[in-house]
């Protein structure tokens, strides 16, 4: 073994015996841990679209946006993501990874303040420290800590507020109206994340909770993915004409990259056009209702959450795993989310909730966990 591969087996005994190993394992039951939260994944008429994209003359477009890589359908989508989001513009990344990266790494520098919420996913967490700006983190959904730092002076630079809209592994809401006051008071830009939201929530389009909360206009960038509820891949991020020009001319991750395939922009246009129907919306939200309100009579309180996220928290990191594990073994495929994507004691069993789960499946569930969380006494 060599020195590198000798240090590396040390540092994962290490993550091992802190019960926090990582292993690839493909989903096994009923699916409670994807983002396919309308089910579109599985859908027919998902398929159906998606075949008439096999049709185009190029299936792929490898290239660059700025050199050959631009397929009318790239414009084409980017027309309708802009009004789908409520924006002028929109512009198309590979993955909502990129787009977080690509936005922040070009908006903000090393003279720039950023506000970011502590529960901020890591690809926000990662454009920042690359941008080089001042952070401040502030408490989860705090928003009288968000003010205390805005009203600070802050010479020189530009200030921005960056936010998830819907968390994505503790499925509670950001005050996003009460943000944008805020930007608007103290001079700030306000950058949302809506990736869960997108497809959820919004009671016209479905574009997510800029939408519902009305605030389309006042944010200076919304990302929103399609590898979430749009049941897709891929991601974009909307705003002014203005704002996607400098993204076009000054996003690293967006400029340097393989442009995405039309055969995906098939399958996004797919999950787009599906998502105008409010009746698995509407029915993903009933039945994460059904789920709380069965494990409320049981004793477990999800209450901070609402939507189809319906984190259970364990605590320890080998509990969560346990109950994972027995959860799988019933055929309901429940995943256990430990640090560093949670705090640390915060191990979790993270719910996610499908339109095309039965009624059934959510009281197995709902029953399975009662009868392991009570038995164990983790919670
Ligand atoms: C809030 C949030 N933003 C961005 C991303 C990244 O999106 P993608 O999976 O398309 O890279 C994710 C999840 O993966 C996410 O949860």
């Amino acid at each position: 073994m060599s020195g590198l591969e000798e240090s590396l087996q040390d540092a994962l005994e290490k993550i091992e015996a802190d019960g926090l190993a990582r292993s690839l394992q493909p989903g096994e039951g009923v699916d409670f841990t994807s983002n396919d939260y309308l089910g579109f994944s599985t859908e027919e008429r998902f398929r159906e679209r998606l075949r008439a994209g096999l049709d185009e003359k190029s299936l792929s477009a490898p290239a660059s946006r700025l050199l050959r890589g631009t397929h009318p359908a790239h414009l084409e989508l980017e027309k309708k993501l802009a009004e789908f989001k409520g924006a002028e513009a929109a512009l198309i990344f590979p993955t909502g990874y990129q787009a977080n990266l690509g936005l922040l790494t070009s908006l903000l520098g090393p003279q720039d303040r950023v506000l970011s919420d502590e529960l901020n996913h890591a690809s926000i967490i990662d454009g920042l420290r690359l941008s080089g700006a001042r952070k401040h983190i502030f408490p989860h959904l705090d928003i009288d800590a968000l003010e205390r730092e805005l009203a600070r002076p802050h010479p020189g630079g530009k200030t921005f507020i960056v936010t998830e809209s819907y968390f994505s592994m503790d499925g509670d809401i950001a005050p996003l109206e009460r943000y944008a006051a805020l930007a608007e008071k103290y001079s700030a830009s306000l950058l949302v994340d809506d990736a869960h939201a997108t497809g959820l929530f919004g009671s016209e389009r479905g574009s997510g909770l800029a939408e519902e909360y009305g605030i389309e206009g006042r944010c200076a960038a919304i990302v929103s993915t399609f590898g979430k509820a749009l049941g897709g891949f891929g991601a974009f991020v909307a705003g002014s004409n203005t704002l996607v020009k400098w993204l076009v001319n000054r996003s690293r991750p967006f400029i340097f990259t393989t442009a995405t395939p039309p055969l995906l922009l098939a399958m996004m246009a797919a999950g787009l056009e599906l998502c105008a129907d409010p009746g698995p919306r509407a029915r993903v939200h009933s039945l994460a209702r059904r789920l709380r309100d069965a494990l409320a009579a049981g004793g477990l309180d999800c209450s901070g959450s609402s939507g189809p996220i319906v984190p259970v928290i364990v605590g320890g990191n080998e509990d969560a795993l346990e109950a994972a594990d027995r959860l799988q073994q019933a055929g309901l495929d429940v995943r256990a989310v430990r640090p560093p994507t949670v705090a640390p004691g915060s191990s979790r069993l993270r719910i996610s909730v499908h339109a095309d789960h039965s009624e059934g499946d959510i009281d197995r569930l709902a029953s399975a966990l009662i009868e392991l969380l009570a038995r164990k006494e983790t919670i």
